[in-house]
């Protein structure tokens, strides 16, 4: 029976940053359980016996090193041939930004194939090898592991059965294109701050319509982008202040 989540066949000169992926948390749980796949590729492996370089300098000089094609064609294409049919993803900053729909989008694969760029970048006639190319935000990192890891954690946990109830997907923040409500456990006053009298209420009805515009009320605060308003982003730190929740 095949699994409802898709395998993740990562390629990396880290693989081993892969393992606690495996074995902690939510991704740990649900490839313990078989839900999604998570296997990791030394990409030095696909060099071809001998110790072959990976990186070499940039023709027309420049700072720096990139990933020479030939291990990048020859890893790609063997995990390609042993995997499921899927999509295949270069990381890297110049892509498109990941965001929850394509977390969705993703969910529903058998097979995502993630290569992690390092040095300075990747000869760019790597590129056309892949399906797509992601970036998880306008900023550099060392490598696209860690970009891997959020593209991996953020799918697995939308696969069903991964977490405890289809609802905590469905209600969480983006989900709808909304940041999420507020929400408070007990004590129902602590510091001297009172849980909000309708939490309490046992009036679902009440409690749902009250939900449903703290969320839209904390969206326009915060992401106005979200829902068309334009409002610069300041220096909040992205706590904009949400008028009237006080
Ligand atoms: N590699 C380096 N920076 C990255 C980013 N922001 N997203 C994806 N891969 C990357």
């Amino acid at each position: 029976m095949s699994r409802p989540g898709p395998e993740f066949h990562v390629i990396s000169l880290f693989p081993e940053m892969f393992s606690p992926a495996s074995l902690c948390g939510v991704t740990g749980k649900a490839v313990e359980q078989g839900l999604v796949g998570l296997t990791a590729y030394q990409l030095r492996d696909f060099t071809g016996g001998s110790i072959h370089p990976v990186d070499d300098s940039p023709y027309g000089g420049g700072p720096g090193m990139l990933m020479k094609p030939e291990p990048v064609f020859a890893a790609v294409e063997q995990v390609s041939s042993t995997a499921p049919p899927g999509v295949s993803v270069l990381l890297t900053p110049q892509g498109r930004r990941f965001g929850q729909e394509a977390a969705a989008r993703l969910a529903d694969e058998k097979r995502v194939l993630l290569f992690c760029g390092r040095y300075e970048g990747v000869d760019e006639r790597i590129r056309p090898l892949f399906d797509e190319e992601l970036s998880i935000g306008d900023y550099v990192l060392s490598g696209g592991e860690l970009a891997a890891l959020v593209i991996i954690d953020a799918v697995t946990r939308l696969v069903p059965g991964v977490l405890g109830s289809d609802e905590s997907t469905r209600q969480e923040s983006f989900s709808d294109g909304r940041l999420e409500y507020p929400q408070y456990t007990r004590p129902a006053v602590f510091r001297g701050e009172a849980v909000p009298d309708v939490l309490r209420s046992g009036n679902h009805a009440e409690i749902e319509r009250w939900r449903r515009e703290q969320s839209e009320r904390r969206t326009r605060a915060r992401r106005p982008d979200l829902v068309g308003v334009d409002r610069s982003a300041g220096g909040d730190r992205g706590r904009g202040e949400e008028p009237g929740d006080d």
